[in-house]
């Protein structure tokens, strides 16, 4: 068991991540004993507080996030606070002095978690003096923890990235996905590659096509400035989907290390089919909510959200075919889409298998169905079969029978256990659930060229072109029926 002594140094400590996931996170940990004594936390950020505030609000959003607050005290008893000017060299050193002494206190070895638990553009600039300040010459391990977006295309990702390599080499750098964190994501490579059953089918020979869908009921909160330079292509395909892609297509690891996983992952994102120019609107649609109504409540257009352009050309939908050309995928499209104000919120992955080679059970009213496997992400957890079997007392009719599995661990949608998760990953070291640099910059490549052709040929008059509470725009649909197909209506 590898040390778990750790000083984790939460930059934007008053910011909405640290309460709203960090310090909940942590506190399970805690509760769970995956915390030992050896644990202290410093709070960063620019508010002055005194250390009893900070812990105050720890306390408060422990309490707030999990309605539980056992042992809370001994838990924040480990909390400090210090604020911090970003780019003041004086700042760092007494930040390096407090970490000294907090380390002596509870003998931390020296390890340190710096996770930047704010806006990017701080990134570069912080990694930058915690070299330069010295508070990176550390004893034992130093790891940086960051949070998406990683830069905002390939070249300014490449900028930020050789900004933190000056202070953290590949290897220290854990760029968080939360989707990494999900269970059920996490068990996309167990069904895959544990099951003699799904194996030897996962290919272009049984497979027809792979449908990913992520789908929120949220519009874009308080987050238009944000979201107005992002879109969905960049908040939630760049990363999100495209990770879920390749744990999907990816070849069996040799081992089930970090750099084995992250190599096959990698080699996926290097068979990617690029789509660019006139090509991007045969392979993507985007989409921008309308009015509409949602679980009974009427809700506003993204134009009329606060921080969001009149005559907005933001998609806060896409939906798109990826092909993978190499062996096993030639001819399989992967379908994606995600959006924000659409009919519920949900994550699911659908492969459908190629039909048999003749139907001896066809029946008058109803063709065969395909055999499907659902692997449900969020809110429920687990996975459906969906296979034909005789009809009861009929005659040799065939009916769909489903397989489930649900997995009937503690959840709710919104908890911090993807956090917790990586969290504590991240402690032992082991980075396999996050993003290697080459994922990223190859998941930005394939981005950018679509994203350019969006800049240029502006959707602006047709948007808004979905009705909030639907499932997209008609294009989406579309998309799939050109190729004989249609999104499975899988709840
Ligand atoms: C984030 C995006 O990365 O993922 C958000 O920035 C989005 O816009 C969120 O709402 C969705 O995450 P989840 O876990 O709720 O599916």
């Amino acid at each position: 068991e590898k040390s778990m002594a750790s000083l984790i140094m939460i930059f934007g400590a008053t910011g909405d991540l640290a309460k709203r996931k960090l310090f909940p996170s942590l506190y399970r940990l805690f509760e769970k004993g995956r915390l030992t004594k050896q644990f202290a936390v410093i709070g960063v950020a620019r508010r002055s507080l005194s250390n009893e505030e900070f812990q105050q609000s720890v306390k408060d959003s422990v309490l707030t996030a999990l309605k539980k607050d056992e042992n809370i005290d001994e838990f924040i008893s480990h909390f400090s606070y210090h604020s911090h000017d970003v780019a003041d060299s004086n700042s760092y050193a007494a930040l390096k002095n407090l970490a000294d002494q907090i380390d002596d206190h509870y003998s931390l070895k020296g390890n340190r978690i710096f996770y930047l638990a704010m806006a990017p553009e701080f990134f570069g600039p912080i990694a930058l003096h915690l070299k330069s300040d010295g508070l990176t010459d550390v004893k034992g391990y130093k790891r940086l923890v960051i949070e998406k977006p990683f830069g905002h295309d390939l070249e300014s990702a490449k900028e930020l990235n050789k900004q933190i390599r000056t202070a953290f080499s590949e290897s220290e750098v854990y760029r968080i996905d939360h989707y990494l964190g999900k269970e059920m994501v996490r068990n996309i490579e167990v069904i895959r590659f544990a099951n003699a059953i799904f194996e030897p089918l996962w290919n272009n020979r049984y497979i027809s096509n792979i449908q990913i869908t992520s789908s929120e009921t949220l519009g874009v909160e308080e987050r238009g400035r944000y979201y107005e330079s992002s879109g969905a292509l960049r908040d939630m395909l760049q990363n999100h989907m495209m990770q879920m892609v390749a744990l999907l297509a990816m070849e069996p690891p040799i081992k089930l290390t970090t750099d084995e996983i992250r190599s096959e992952k990698v080699r996926v994102f290097r068979a990617l089919r690029t789509v660019e120019g006139e090509q991007v609107k045969d392979y993507f649609v985007r989409g921008q909510y309308g009015e509409g109504t949602i679980e009974d409540e009427q809700v506003p257009k993204y134009r009329d959200e606060p921080m969001v352009e009149k005559d907005s050309n933001t998609e806060t939908f896409v939906a798109g075919k990826i092909m993978i050309d190499n062996f096993r995928w030639a001819g399989v499209p992967f379908y994606i889409r995600t959006g924000k104000r659409m009919t519920r919120k949900s994550t699911k992955i659908v492969v459908q298998f190629k039909d048999i080679p003749m139907n001896l059970y066809y029946q008058t009213e109803k063709m065969l169905n395909p055999n499907l496997l659902v692997i449900h992400i969020q809110p429920e957890e687990g996975i459906t079969l969906h296979l034909n079997a005789k009809k009861a007392g009929g005659h040799l009719d065939a009916q769909e029978v489903k397989l489930s599995f649900a997995n009937t661990g503690i959840h709710a949608m919104n908890t911090p256990e993807g956090y917790e998760k990586l969290l504590y990953d991240c402690m032992r070291g082991d980075a396999t659930n996050f993003t290697h640099w080459d994922e990223v910059a190859y998941s930005w490549n394939f981005v950018d060229k679509i994203s350019e052709v969006w800049q240029k040929t502006k959707a602006a008059d047709s948007f808004p072109n979905y009705q909030s509470g639907t499932m997209g725009p008609k294009a989406a649909d579309e998309l799939l029926e050109k190729d004989g197909y249609f999104w499975w209506p899988v709840t």
